[in-house]
């Protein structure tokens, strides 16, 4: 089987497209390198001791899609191909909805016109906005705070939409939680532009003595210890799910929407010392004021990804952290540093 990876040099199609081909599948990199290097699929092929078929295009581009469409007979896609910087999207909403949504458009309609109706979408648990309890299930209401977490919404309701119109179409809208963490290898991981906005990738760089202290969003927060609490979950552990989603994709009569969490929520300040516990090394903080739109607690009930994937995280918090560390200690500047 032939699956078209999407977004596939990022940090999340990083990981999946080894697991991907450790499955036996045949792989379609698709990307335009926006948020992304090709050292990190270079160092997807030394970790799977095989070349990787990579095409550069845009999937606003019709032709580019077009071409991959025509060369290739491919089976199904993994969407991972979008913009994901929350403030970003505040300050660029055009970029997002034109990227995100346009884009997803774009693929469909090509997707469509080759017969190839099967696809796993990104979606994000920034579509349960504020929750009113946790742990949240798929069925909770729906919102967003910003255009990127619209991006999702939309997404989601335009892939609905198309299911309605055709039911031949294969969907599956996986809600990621937080992802972190690193392939065992520490050859590859997440490398954020300039100064991470994610709480993972900041302490890391802050262990490693890139920035020199972590703020920390507020600690008045209803929680264990007043900060932040979020279900964070191994990149690994995720990319297992998108594996378990196509084997299930072909049997499929609805669109599945399913979330992929650990179940655990763990605070701000857990993190930090779970982290200097792993790394060695202290990370300084300062309590700064809460950041806007952020939640108190967000995590995962993720018995239906058990049900219907067979699918639950096996990773917990040390290795999340440990895995973390070692590709932050071993490329300090992500993959500008040296090639390997
Ligand atoms: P990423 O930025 O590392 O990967 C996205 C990839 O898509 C990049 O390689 C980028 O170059 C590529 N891309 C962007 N726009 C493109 C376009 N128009 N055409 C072709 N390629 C394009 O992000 P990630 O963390 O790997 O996230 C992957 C997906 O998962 C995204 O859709 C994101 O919104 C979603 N998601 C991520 C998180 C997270 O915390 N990382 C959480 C929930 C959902
Ligand atoms: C953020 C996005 C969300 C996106 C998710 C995964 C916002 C408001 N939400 O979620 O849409 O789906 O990333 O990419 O940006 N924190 C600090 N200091 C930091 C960074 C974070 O204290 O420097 C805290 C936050 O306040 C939060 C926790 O750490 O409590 C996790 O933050 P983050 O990693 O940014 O993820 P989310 O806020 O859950």
């Amino acid at each position: 089987m032939t699956i078209l990876v999407t977004g596939g040099a990022g940090y999340i199609g990083s990981h999946t497209s080894i697991l991907l081909i450790e499955a036996g599948y045949d792989i379609i990199v698709f990307d335009n390198f926006s948020n992304a290097s090709h050292e990190s699929i270079k160092r997807v092929e030394k970790i799977v001791g095989q070349s990787i078929t990579l095409i550069e295009g845009d999937i606003r581009n019709r032709t580019d899609l077009e071409n991959v469409f025509s060369s290739y007979s491919i089976d199904a896609v993994i969407h991972f191909a979008g913009l994901k910087a929350v403030g970003e999207s505040v300050e660029k909403p055009l970029s997002y909805y034109d990227n995100n949504i346009y884009g997803t458009m774009v693929l469909c309609e090509i997707m469509s016109k080759h017969n190839c109706k099967s696809i796993v979408f990104s979606s994000s648990a920034t579509v349960y906005g504020d929750p009113h309890t946790t742990p949240i299930k798929e069925d909770f209401p729906l919102s967003a705070t910003n255009p990127y977490g619209r991006s999702k919404l939309f997404i989601e309701e335009m892939l609905r939409d198309l299911h309605i119109s055709d039911s031949s179409w294969k969907i599956v809208l996986l809600r990621y939680f937080n992802p972190v963490g690193a392939h065992s290898s520490g050859t590859i991981g997440e490398d954020p532009n300039g100064i991470p906005n994610n709480l993972m990738p900041f302490i890391a760089q802050t262990a490693v003595g890139k920035r020199s202290y972590l703020s920390i969003f507020g600690d008045d927060y209803d929680t264990h210890d007043g900060t932040g609490v979020r279900d964070y979950i191994h990149v690994m552990d995720l990319a297992d799910g998108h594996v378990k989603a196509l084997n299930i994709i072909k049997n499929l009569s609805k669109v599945m929407t399913i979330n992929l969490g650990t179940g655990t929520g763990y605070s701000v300040l857990d993190m930090v010392k779970a982290f200097e516990k792993a790394s060695g090394k202290k990370v300084p903080y300062q309590i700064a004021p809460r950041r806007a739109g952020d939640v108190a607690k967000c995590f995962a009930d993720p018995s239906y990804a058990k049900k219907i994937l067979g699918w639950e995280a096996k990773k917990g918090i040390v290795q999340m952290c440990e895995d973390s560390w070692r590709w932050q200690a071993n490329n300090p500047d992500g993959y500008k540093g040296k090639s390997i």
